[in-house]
């Protein structure tokens, strides 16, 4: 029995991880850089210059620092751009009902998203009232580390080993399994989500009253 949940934002709650791939994408063509049928895969959960170096690979090197940041914020206004037409209808299946069912039973909610930019689709998609903690990525080493999830669960007051966590990246489940004894639930079909606890299509077919005590039932 559990008592937080802790979210990864794009591709878990919002239908965003596709625009990030999308504005990489952009940035991968306008380099002439290839795009192999897995990049996608390894993109997700990356922060922004680790996703960078993925797309940059071998020629890495013949970028300099500054050139590199650059690049990063040239994806980055691709990405905000993508994300002005946010609302909430670009919620993933099941994440406004799970949301829903997790505050009326009083069971506290983090956000752990490497996403500079989350709390701007929090508010895009009417969501940010749930989250009693968002964790700071600039706070934490990116994922696969699992820093950001230690934060959220620090953040709730609650141990780690009580928290279920939702990742849809390879690199979220590994962060999550390495956060001393939290519980991944890996949403989506990918082969990528072997490692996770427990894996579900989509957030809607995950059945909370199995996992969760309401604080309401507990303190009674
Ligand atoms: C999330 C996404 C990644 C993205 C990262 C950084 O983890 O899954 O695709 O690269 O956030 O996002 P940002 O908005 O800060 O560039
Ligand atoms: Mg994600």
């Amino acid at each position: 029995i559990y008592r937080a949940a802790i979210f990864d934002l794009d591709g878990v709650l919002a239908d965003t991880a596709r625009l990030h791939l999308k504005a990489w994408h952009q940035l991968a063509q306008e380099l002439k850089r290839p795009w192999a049928e897995d990049t996608g895969e390894r993109l997700k959960g990356l922060e922004r210059m680790a996703s960078l170096e993925v797309i940059l690979g071998e020629e890495s090197d013949r970028f300099s620092e500054k050139e590199k940041i650059d690049l990063a914020s040239r994806k980055n206004s691709y990405y905000q751009k993508l994300i002005r037409s946010l609302s909430p209808k670009d919620l993933l299946p099941g994440a406004g009902e799970l949301l829903a069912w997790l505050n009326e039973k009083q069971i506290p909610i983090a956000l752990a998203s490497a996403s500079k930019n989350a709390q701007a689709v929090l508010q895009a998609l009417e969501i940010s009232h749930y989250f009693s903690t968002i964790a700071d990525p600039e706070q934490s080493a990116p994922k696969p580390c699992p820093d950001i999830f230690l934060a959220a669960a620090q953040g709730l007051q609650v141990e780690p080993e009580l928290c279920v966590a939702f990742e849809d990246a390879a690199a979220g489940v590994a962060a999550i399994k390495a956060a001393k004894g939290m519980t991944a639930v890996g949403v989506g079909s990918e082969n990528s989500l072997r490692k996770a606890d427990f894996i579900v299509g989509s957030l809607s077919e995950f059945v909370p009253k199995d996992f969760f005590l309401s604080a309401i039932h507990a303190a009674s």
